[in-house]
């Protein structure tokens, strides 16, 4: 998009620019900001207004709980409260993606637009320097979705972030683009029962090691916990078909390493990870999304199998819902479209 008056400004992340971005969010301002899973649309978590303008930026229906990210442990106690389970495996995984759904503190100063009416609250100390540095200049826990528009591809490089949300966001960080390029993985530590609301970059296998079994939330009923979950959520404006044994002339081809060797076809034909390794994958994953995503040039995207275990639990997840029947067009009056 090359037409828009008012692009937002991409400031290569120097501790000039940190400041100021710090300076704007505690202006009650929107800054989109690099972590290592995808860029987030910060915003004041402490700030109800500031808040707010996160979800009318996405063009997201009120009603989605956001992570809430701070700087250290010590932050993340200001807001949760922690248990034995929460404390190790902030332990272990903290800087890093993975996101606590915890029980909020009491008198916790974090808006309760944040928790979407929940008394629980989501918390993620992440572990880009970008963020770390931001968050401490900040010296307030940061409110953060995808910088995305809803129910599209989350954005792992600042020009993703400016197609996406345009002038909608004051400041863009750059920080290059994202190491694990996933979101992270959200558990649900509300209840006696571990729940895996959402893989990511932290995987199910790691979590158990620390803490024993995780359940993990099948297909939501009428009231998912987390509206990450939904059907359609990763969604490209092009089909995507799974699985794909060969392609059409007039699709693009996506495959995973020697996979792609035995799939014939395509107008376009790229590989998220050559030598099959599925961190790199799902650091490309949303970049060649996007990349291929484009309707007047393909009439769809075609996917090969990605193997199931580990990171590609997160990767065949994301897939899952970019090919699921897409809903109808939502609205951000549509109190039943919960899209993140
Ligand atoms: O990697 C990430 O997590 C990125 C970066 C920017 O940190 N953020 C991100 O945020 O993906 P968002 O808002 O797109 O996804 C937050 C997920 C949603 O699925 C939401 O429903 C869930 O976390 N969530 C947040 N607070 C919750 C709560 N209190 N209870 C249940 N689920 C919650
Ligand atoms: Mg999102």
């Amino acid at each position: 998009m090359t037409d828009r008056p008012n692009l937002p400004e991409i400031a290569p992340a120097t501790d000039e620019a940190v400041n100021r971005a710090a300076s704007l969010l505690r202006a009650g301002r929107l800054v989109a900001f690099p972590t290592e899973t995808v860029y987030g649309l910060g915003a004041d978590a402490t700030d109800d207004r500031a808040v707010a303008s996160i979800f009318e930026a996405k063009g997201r229906p009120r009603f989605n709980p956001l992570i809430v990210h701070v700087v250290d442990r010590t932050a993340a106690q200001a807001v949760a409260t922690f248990d034995e389970r929460a404390r190790l495996l902030a332990d272990i995984f903290w800087p890093g993606p993975l996101t606590l759904v915890l029980p909020r503190a009491p008198g916790a100063a974090v808006s309760l637009l944040v928790s979407a009416g929940l008394d629980s609250v989501a918390v993620r100390v992440p572990g880009h320097p970008v963020a770390r540095a931001l968050l401490a200049a900040c010296g307030r826990p940061v409110a953060a979705p995808s910088a995305n528009r809803s129910g599209g591809v989350s954005p792992t490089t600042p020009l993703h972030v400016s197609d996406s949300l345009g002038h909608r966001v004051d400041m863009i960080l750059a920080g290059g683009r994202c190491r694990i390029g996933l979101e992270s993985t959200v558990v649900d530590l509300t209840g006696p029962r571990a729940l895996l609301l959402r893989h990511g970059g932290v995987t199910r296998e790691e979590v158990e090691e620390l803490i024993g079994p995780v359940e993990v939330e099948t297909a939501p009923s009428q009231a998912p916990k987390s509206p990450g979950q939904l059907t359609s959520h990763y969604a490209p404006g092009l089909p995507v078909r799974l699985h794909a044994t060969e392609a059409r002339p007039d699709e693009a081809l996506i495959g995973f390493g020697r996979n792609l060797m035995f799939v014939k076809g395509g107008a376009v034909r790229l590989n998220l990870s050559e030598q099959g390794d599925l961190q790199e994958a799902a650091a490309n994953l949303f970049a060649m999304l996007r990349s291929v995503d484009r309707p007047g040039d393909f009439s769809g995207i075609a996917v090969t199998g990605i193997p199931d275990r580990g990171l590609g639990v997160a990767i065949n997840d994301r897939l899952t819902r970019a090919a699921a029947p897409r809903p109808a067009p939502l609205t951000a009056q549509d109190p039943d479209a919960e899209k993140t």
